[in-house]
């Protein structure tokens, strides 16, 4: 049995994928199941923490214990994320972000015209939200983590991306159509903003989970 190291301290989690609607029928997404950002909740609780899990898209059993905010999209999910961060002692974003959405919904079912090419999609850039709460930081000391998923030159791609999101630890892993997404397990290296470098074997993703949550417990002192 763990210390209740997080005892006393508030963290926000999000798992899950976003969904961009179409119309009402049809959405983007990505492959997130959200089991990372569950596993994450977990342990958390288990260490004593309060947790709010804001959660899009996931079909996973509610953790005992955790306040969940379900939402769809990446701007519910950026609403979500900001309310719970504002008196968090840190935020970890396991949550697969859409980078974009259509540019505009369409009310009824867009629907295929005989002899017509489709209409090109058009898209607008969604808000970054962990580009924002690290900018911003809600509370003093508070401590942010995201994840990268990637599918080559992992860590230098890591890197840059640590240093543009402006977060304080960053965790890398390599996703592919069967790795990562929807496994119990992965694989992955915690990059942190002071140069240190983690890697955490192939294992359960409540491994992972421990390591994220080592590495904000010493951040939070
Ligand atoms: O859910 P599972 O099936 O268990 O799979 C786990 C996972 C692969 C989804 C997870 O481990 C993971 O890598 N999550 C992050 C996926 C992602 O969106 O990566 P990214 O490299 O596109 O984004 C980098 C970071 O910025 C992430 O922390 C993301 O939450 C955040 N982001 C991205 C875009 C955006 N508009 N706003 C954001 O805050």
């Amino acid at each position: 049995v763990r210390e209740p190291d997080l005892a006393g301290r508030h963290v926000v989690v999000s798992a899950g994928g976003t969904r961009e609607p179409l119309d009402p029928v049809r959405f983007l997404g990505n492959r997130s199941s959200g089991k990372q950002g569950y596993a994450l909740a977990r342990t958390a609780a288990a260490r004593g923490a309060r947790v709010t899990l804001v959660a899009a898209n996931t079909h996973l059993a509610d953790p005992a214990g955790v306040d969940i905010v379900r939402v769809g999209t990446a701007v519910q999910l950026r609403e979500a994320v900001l309310k719970a961060a504002a008196d968090a002692d840190a935020v970890v974003m396991a949550a697969a972000v859409a980078d974009f959405r259509p540019a505009e919904y369409a009310a009824g079912k867009i629907k295929k015209k005989d002899g017509q090419e489709p209409e090109p999609l058009v898209l607008v850039r969604n808000p970054d939200i962990l580009a924002e709460i690290s900018a911003e930081r809600a509370r003093a000391g508070q401590v942010i983590v995201g994840f990268a998923a990637e599918t080559d030159d992992v860590l230098a791609n890591g890197r840059t991306k640590l240093a543009r999101k402006g977060c304080d630890l960053l965790v890398v892993n390599e996703v592919g159509e069967r790795r990562t997404f929807g496994s119990e397990e992965n694989e992955a290296v915690v990059l942190g903003a002071d140069g240190s470098e983690t890697p955490v074997p192939y294992g359960p993703k409540e491994a992972l989970a421990e390591t994220v949550w080592d590495l904000v417990a010493e951040r939070l002192g």
